[in-house]
C-alpha cells in the first residue's frame, strides 16, 4: 500500500507493507537466500525496500513482486535481496580470530602440507564489502614481516557474498575515510591510500592487498566446488541471519570445501550447536575435522 506525504515539495511515497505482502516476501527471500525475515523485521524490511522503490520509481509491493516474477534475468530479485541483507561489516572485527589464525592455525596447516607448500587457501563467505578478507591480508603480511610465518608462504583469499552490490564495493576497495580512523596510523600507512581532490575523503585499500582477492557472487545455498579446496574459512556474522535447516545445509556445503588439515572460523556469537557435522572445536568458535574425516 502506497501512501503519498509531501517533504518539500516532492511527494513523498511511503510504501507500508501488508501482512500478505510480507509473507510472500519471507518466503522468497528465504527460499532464495535461506534468510530467515522474523516477523520482527517486517518493519526493516518495509524501511529498506521502501528506499529501494523510491529510488527505481517502483510504485509499490505489487509492481515489485511481478518484476521479480517476469524477470527471467534473476536481476530484480538480486536487487530485492541487495536491499534486504545486513552488510555491516568492519576492519579487524573480533581480530582475536586473526591474532590466533597467523599464530596458529596458518603454522599447524603449513607443517602439515604435502602439496603446495607455501600456498595457503582462504575463503571468506558472506564477506561483505570486504573488510574481513582484506583484514585476513594485512594481519597475514604483519605476521610475516614479523617471522611469524615464513616469507615464501602464499596466501590466496576468495572473498564470496550472495549481494552483487556489496562485492562490486569490496572490490573497488574505496571506504570513507573514517572506517579506517581508529586503526593504527602505521597499518593505515602501509595498506590504504588517501583519496584526492573529490575523494579526499575516502582511503582505497593498496593494490599490493587488493590484487590478493578474488571477490566472487555466490549463494551459500550452494556448494562452492568450482573454486577447490580450502584451508580456511571464516563464516562470521552470516549464519544468524539463518534458521536451523538453513543452517544445516550451508555447513554441509562448506564441508565440501575443506580437507582433513582445514579450519572453519564462526561469529563469536554463533554456534554449531544442534547442526550434525564431524568437526570438533578447536577454540570456541573454530573448528576443525575429527580424525578420519
Ligand atoms: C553481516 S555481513 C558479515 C560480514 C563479515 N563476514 C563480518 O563478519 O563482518 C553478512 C553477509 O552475509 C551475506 N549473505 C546473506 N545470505 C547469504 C547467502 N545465502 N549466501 C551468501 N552470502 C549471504 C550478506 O549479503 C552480508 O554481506
Amino acid at each position: 500500500m502506497a501512501q503519498a506525504a509531501t517533504e518539500g515539495n516532492a511527494p513523498f511515497r511511503y510504501h507500508e507493507i501488508s501482512d500478505t505482502e510480507f509473507e510472500y516476501l519471507r518466503d522468497l527471500i528465504y527460499r532464495e537466500a535461506g534468510i530467515n525475515l522474523t516477523p520482527q523485521k517486517k518493519l526493516l524490511a518495509q524501511t529498506r525496500l521502501g528506499k529501494l522503490m523510491r529510488r527505481r520509481n517502483i510504485s509499490g509491493y505489487e509492481e515489485l513482486f511481478s518484476m521479480i516474477q517476469d524477470d527471467k534475468s534473476g536481476l530484480a530479485l538480486e536487487m530485492v535481496i541487495d536491499a534486504i541483507s545486513t552488510n555491516h561489516t568492519f576492519f579487524f572485527r573480533e581480530d582475536a580470530h586473526f591474532k590466533l589464525l597467523n599464530e596458529e592455525i596458518i603454522p599447524d596447516i603449513l607443517s602439515k602440507k604435502k602439496t603446495n607448500k607455501q600456498l595457503i587457501r582462504l575463503w571468506s563467505a558472506g564477506c561483505s564489502s570486504g573488510e574481513e578478507p582484506y583484514t585476513a591480508i594485512i594481519t597475514f603480511l604483519e605476521a610475516q614481516r614479523n617471522k611469524l610465518i615464513p616469507p615464501d608462504t602464499q596466501l590466496e583469499v576468495v572473498g564470496t557474498d550472495i549481494s552483487k552490490e556489496i562485492l562490486d564495493k569490496a572490490a573497488a576497495g574505496l571506504y570513507p575515510a573514517e572506517v579506517v580512523e581508529n586503526l593504527d596510523y602505521n597499518l593505515k600507512k602501509k595498506y590504504f591510500q588517501k583519496g584526492r581532490g573529490s575523494y579526499h575523503k575516502y582511503v582505497r585499500i593498496k593494490p599490493s592487498v587488493n590484487e590478493k582477492v578474488t571477490f566472487r557472487r555466490h549463494n551459500l545455498l550452494f556448494p562452492f566446488s568450482d573454486f577447490g579446496m580450502f584451508d580456511i574459512i571464516i563464516c562470521r556474522n552470516v549464519m544468524i541471519y539463518f534458521d536451523q535447516q538453513t543452517k544445516q545445509k550451508v555447513l554441509d556445503n562448506m564441508l565440501q570445501s575443506m580437507h582433513t588439515d582445514s579450519f572453519l572460523i564462526i561469529g563469536h556469537s554463533e554456534s554449531l550447536n544442534n547442526i550434525r557435522h564431524s568437526l570438533k572445536t578447536y577454540r570456541p568458535t573454530i573448528f576443525r575435522p575429527k580424525e578420519g574425516f
